[in-house]
């Protein structure tokens, strides 16, 4: 299965991921955790990447692109993967084309999980994270069982530097203008399908699996 998880900032793009991957068996490609990492291990890519991330803006297409088509290339691809956060813009999008046409391979499906803005900055900001397992939590929705914990490691939860309001309105900003248009690309290939990403957790994994059989 060849996916792409597509959706504004905190629409439960990496939470419905973890869901999708342990179901089909095929490894989570998340752009935005690949960067994180690589801020957080003050790699090149990083400290490339380290301020266009934590202002809430789009990191350069030839260097996403890079992580992406590196990526995709690794073994435990071959069967498949989901892609989250990737593409981001319809210049990435044309660039996956041509790299999966190159190999061969054809996208099966692209979700849109689609969310009312009013949900948005609400879920991000509060958002917590595992920084040991990467679970992802939230204070309001999906809490731990213990306040600030994580429920598998037992790591105390931390919040992302890019989740405060006023990053968050400006990431779904970008996101209007520049990932929205992705919709309407991979409407036109007949790969899209949108499920309501303002019910439950337990309700979008549901429409998300019906919409893969
Ligand atoms: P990235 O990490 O991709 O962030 P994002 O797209 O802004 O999305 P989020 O991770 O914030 O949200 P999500 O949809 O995963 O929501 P989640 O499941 O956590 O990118 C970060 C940055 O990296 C970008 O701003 C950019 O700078 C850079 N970048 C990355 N990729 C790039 C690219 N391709 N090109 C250029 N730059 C790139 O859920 C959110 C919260 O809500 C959680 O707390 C969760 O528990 C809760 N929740 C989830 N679902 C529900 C529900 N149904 N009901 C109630 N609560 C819910
Ligand atoms: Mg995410």
């Amino acid at each position: 299965m060849r996916l792409i998880i597509l959706g504004p900032p905190g629409a439960g793009k990496g939470t419905q991921a973890e869901k999708i991957i342990e179901k089909f068996n095929i490894p989570h490609i998340s752009t935005g955790e690949i960067l994180r990492e690589n801020i957080s291990q003050q790699t090149e890519l990083g400290k490339k990447a380290k301020e266009y991330v934590e202002k809430g803006m789009l990191v350069p297409d030839d260097l996403v692109v890079k992580i992406a088509q590196d990526r995709i290339m690794k073994e435990d691809c071959k069967d498949g993967f989901l892609l989250d956060g990737f593409p981001r813009t319809v210049a990435q999008a044309v660039a996956l084309d041509a790299e999966l046409d190159k190999l061969g391979i054809d996208l099966d499906k692209v979700i849109n999980i689609d969310v009312d803005k009013d949900f948005l900055v609400e879920r991000a900001i509060t958002r917590r994270y595992c920084p040991k397992c990467g679970k992802t939590y939230n204070l309001k929705f999906n809490a731990p069982k213990t306040e600030g914990v994580c429920d598998d490691d037992g790591a105390n939860l931390l919040q992302r530097k890019d989740d405060t309001e006023e990053t968050v309105t400006n990431r779904i900003k970008v996101y209007t203008a520049q990932t929205s248009p992705l919709i309407d690309y991979y409407r036109a290939q007949g790969l899209l399908f949108d499920v309501d990403g303002s019910k439950s957790i337990e309700e979008v994994t549901e429409e998300i699996f019906k919409g893969l059989e």
